[in-house]
């Protein structure tokens, strides 16, 4: 039995040796591997055989089975890889190749309330004016009306640099300065976003690194009315054309009056929610009128021209939105968090 094993084993390797094409390597393989090849024959009648030879030649007969069938699938690789460089060189381009997944990104959730809020404003005559991170004190504080050692200036914890009087911009509102600055005299309706730093424990609630968007209009005429209706029709195209606005008296150094607005709560129209906290409203910013010391700054006669200004968090915006609880999401670059958007 045993003889007969080996001698079916080396005609086997030896024919399937000589096999050229994919057609007589199908034909070896019902030969020597089909159902009713000596091989498989040899399974059937270890039955027949003594207790003792059965399992010796059961193991053998395998140990053939499994090197015909590693040998054969080497084969038939090999066959499959030489089928495909003859197409390949005889028509050039394999369509019948399974193309690479194209890996397909997306924006970020900050990016996409940006965008709206952008697109809010450029309907409304807006223009983006980009402003710089690394700022000075004095744009980032003294010329917004906080000289040195005012107390206003801890509302903002700070980053300072190594080089005195170098920082990281804590707000969007030192931009007002450089665009003032440039255009001075011509007026101005411009919105600024960027990424502002904060000296901040992080917690849920406090990240050191967001964005704002500031706003400022200048003018000869413009008055708190403008404010209010402006930021209202914001909110109207931010938020839905129903939703209402109240605006709450407030204090920044750089704005006189200031005032936060409030939204109507988006989530539950008004009536009360986790989310607003049962009370109907959800502040999203700060704004007033600019303040003469800051006009003055910027290059603008207070006694011709008035503006107004105000700042808000489009993360804050977006966590509203999307009833995210924590901002830390933000940064920690979680997939399962960015695949949402
Ligand atoms: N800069 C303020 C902050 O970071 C936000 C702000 C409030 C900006 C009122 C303004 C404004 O322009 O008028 O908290």
């Amino acid at each position: 039995m045993l003889e007969k094993l080996k001698q079916i084993e080396k005609e086997a390797l030896a024919s399937l040796q000589a096999v050229g094409d994919q057609e007589s390597l199908q034909q070896w393989k019902v030969k020597y591997l089909g159902r009713s090849s000596p091989l498989m024959k040899t399974f059937d009648a270890l039955k027949e055989l003594s207790k003792e030879e059965r399992p010796v030649i059961g193991k053998y007969a395998n140990q053939i089975k499994q090197a015909l069938e590693s040998t054969y699938e080497g084969i038939s690789d090999r066959l499959r890889q030489s089928d495909l460089a003859t197409t390949l060189q005889a028509e050039g381009l394999d369509v019948t190749l399974q193309g690479r997944p194209a890996p397909r990104g997306r924006l970020h959730p900050t990016t996409l309330t940006l965008r709206e809020i952008y697109r809010a404003f450029a309907e409304m005559g807006f223009q983006v004016y980009r402003s710089r991170e690394v700022e000075t004190d004095e744009y980032n504080f003294e010329l917004l009306n906080m000289p040195t050692h005012h107390p206003a200036r801890d509302m903002w914890d700070t980053f300072h640099t190594t080089t005195p009087g170098v920082l990281l911009r804590t707000h969007t509102s030192p931009g007002q300065i450089h665009v003032m600055r440039q255009y001075c005299p011509e007026p101005i309706r411009v919105i600024l976003p960027g990424m502002c730093y904060r000296y901040e424990q992080v917690s849920a609630r406090k990240e050191t690194q967001f964005n704002q968007v500031e706003g400022l209009a200048v003018g000869q005429d413009i008055t708190m009315g403008d404010l209010k209706g402006t930021l209202t029709d914001f909110a109207r195209r931010m938020f839905g054309p129903e939703v209402r606005t109240r605006f709450r008296a407030s204090h920044f150094p750089f704005t006189e009056p200031s005032a936060e607005m409030d939204v109507e709560c988006f989530i539950c129209g008004g009536i009360g929610c986790a989310v607003c906290a049962g009370s109907g409203w959800l502040e999203i910013l700060g704004c007033g009128m600019v303040h003469p010391v800051v006009l003055r700054n910027g290059g603008y006669d207070p006694h011709k021209y008035m503006g107004y200004a105000f700042g808000l968090g489009p993360e804050r915006i977006t966590m509203l939105r999307h009833h995210i609880q924590d901002i830390r999401y933000f940064w920690t670059n979680d997939m399962r968090f960015l695949e949402q958007f």
